[in-house]
């Protein structure tokens, strides 16, 4: 259901503090810019609209925005003359408005959709004018204060630069978060005056329009604070950043997942876990990673964007866009590239790099091995040391191996090759050349060995003298070698 509702985020202001070339709203945590979770928690509200107002770096900002939210209204505010002025601008893009209105800020991540709904609940049941998410902080420094009267209404905000030593001393704060009547906020707009300690349009002054026209106001201070703290640099980013992912891991933990150490997981905010997944130490869960039931992920993976089946195991791994199928193994050491899918119980063992590679059901590549651009079929053996040659410095090309084929070690696929099912290769075999079914390749040649070469050819060398000495030895042995059988053959 789609409600009356137009949500406003403000992004136009210029953020210097995050001495950055990325716009501050940008910036991400969680897997997201800050933005992007403001937005996600703005969708939630299930708006008629969103408008963004931006200003400062606005190509970036814009260009981001519309790839998150194609409908998504943007008003541009040249100058960042206050808040006031902001919403004004929202309100010329956003063209007609009814219903409520929601202003929120770009740079409050830790925001979520519940708190949103809930405010916007109140604010309607009011049947007020204006309504104001408050906070009741210890340390109310920077922010506006809610000013009530005896009775308790709200009577004002006044911003910390304009306010009395006495007015500091009030502890409700303005979170910056605000629901108006539509009908109201735009009669109220151009009524704002920039008079003031900042010489800026401050939006906060409606509440006390709102008064002076003897309309009803209410301040409903949400619990949890942090949900609307903004970020102003990179010492807060990390902050919030950590305490975002303390709470995604806490909801999963609540959903079935054993963390066994929370301090080293990292899951981002689009991550999915299923119920009895365990996660072991130093893990990053990043993107839009997807971890089925009973699978085991750690200790020390990094996996971006990756699925992964239900009673897989993964270790020691560092992933990204790759497919593991249910019960299958994966590590320690191994590097998956994108388009790595692995069957069901497969095998992609140790120092393994997989880039484009499909492994069948069953299938196994267990140790010291590139696997690119390559298809292998279910239950096929690939040796140890085996390089998937895809690669001829110009194109890449591809290697398909069949069901049930057994390689041995320290082989080369040179593709594009395809090996049959059930065929083999010897040891040290380089494929330059289609196998076919059943049969074993092998293509080094007889071994030759050329007697006294080091001796010869590096003689003085520390080689050429331990050959010298094993011959010697050797010699020596057969000489006592020799007499113990005269002694033993008399005659
Ligand atoms: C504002 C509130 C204050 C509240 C605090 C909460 C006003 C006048 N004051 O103060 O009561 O306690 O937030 O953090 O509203 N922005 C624009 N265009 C502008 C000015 C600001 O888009 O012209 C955006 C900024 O990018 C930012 C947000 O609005 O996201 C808040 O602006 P800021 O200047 O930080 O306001 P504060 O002084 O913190
Ligand atoms: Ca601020």
């Amino acid at each position: 259901m789609v409600n009356n509702l137009t949500v406003v985020v403000l992004a136009a202001g210029g953020g210097t503090r995050m001495k950055s070339k990325t716009m501050k709203v940008l910036h991400r945590i969680g897997g997201r810019t800050m933005i992007g979770h403001v937005l996600a928690a703005a969708r939630a509200t299930e708006p008629e609209r969103i408008v963004a107002v931006v200003g400062h770096q606005r190509e970036q900002v814009e260009a981001h925005i519309l790839t998150l939210e194609p409908n998504l209204v943007l008003a541009v505010q040249e100058e960042q003359l206050g808040t006031g002025h902001a919403v004004r601008m929202a309100a010329e893009a956003a063209g007609q408005l009814s219903g409520t209105v929601l202003v929120a800020y770009g740079d409050t991540p830790l925001l979520t959709g519940a708190s949103l709904r809930w405010f916007v609940a109140e604010h309607e049941a009011s049947q007020g004018a204006v309504s104001i998410l408050s906070g009741i902080v210890d340390n109310p420094f920077g922010y506006g204060r809610v000013l009530r009267n005896a009775e308790g209404d709200v009577e004002a905000i006044v911003e910390e630069k304009d306010a009395s030593p006495q007015q500091r001393e009030v502890r409700e704060i303005n979170s910056g978060i605000l629901a108006f009547d539509a009908e109201f906020l735009l009669a109220a707009l151009p009524r704002i005056g920039n008079d003031n300690a900042k010489g800026e349009y401050y939006l906060t002054d409606v509440i006390a329009i709102a008064r002076e026209d003897g309309l009803t106001v209410g301040a409903y201070p949400i619990d949890d604070v942090m949900q609307t703290e903004g970020v102003n640099d990179r010492v807060q980013l990390a902050k919030m950043g950590a305490e975002l992912n303390r709470r995604i891991v806490e909801r999963w933990m609540q959903e079935g997942v054993t963390v066994m150490d929370p301090a080293t997981t990292w899951i981002d905010a689009d991550v999915v876990l299923a119920q009895d997944v365990t996660i072991l130490p130093g893990v990053q869960l990043l993107g839009t990673t997807v971890v089925a039931e009973d699978a085991v992920v750690g200790p020390d993976c990094t996996l971006k964007d990756c699925e992964i089946g239900a009673g897989a195991r993964v270790v020691r791994t560092h992933g990204e866009l790759a497919v593991i199928g249910e019960e299958a193994n994966v590590g320690p050491f191994s590097f998956l590239r994108p388009g790595t899918l692995l069957g069901a119980r497969g095998k992609i063992g140790g120092f393994v790099e997989t880039k484009n590679a499909a492994i069948g059901d069953g299938a196994k590549v267990p140790h010291l091995s590139y696997v690119g651009d390559a298809e292998i079929g279910e239950g096929t053996n690939i040796g140890a040391g085996t390089i998937f040659a895809n690669y001829d410095g110009v194109n890449k090309h591809r290697t398909t191996v069949g069901k049930h084929a057994r390689t041995a070690s320290n082989n080369t696929f040179v593709a594009p090759v395809t090996i049959g099912d059930g065929a083999g290769t010897g040891a040290g075999t380089v494929v330059r050349q289609d196998v076919p079914p059943g049969a074993l390749a092998v293509s080094s040649g007889p071994q030759r060995n050329i007697e006294g070469w080091a001796q010869a050819k590096r003689a003085g060398t520390a080689q050429a003298n331990a050959a010298e000495a094993a011959a010697a030895q050797a010699s020596g042995e057969r000489d006592t070698t020799h007499e113990r059988t005269e002694l033993g053959n008399p005659g």
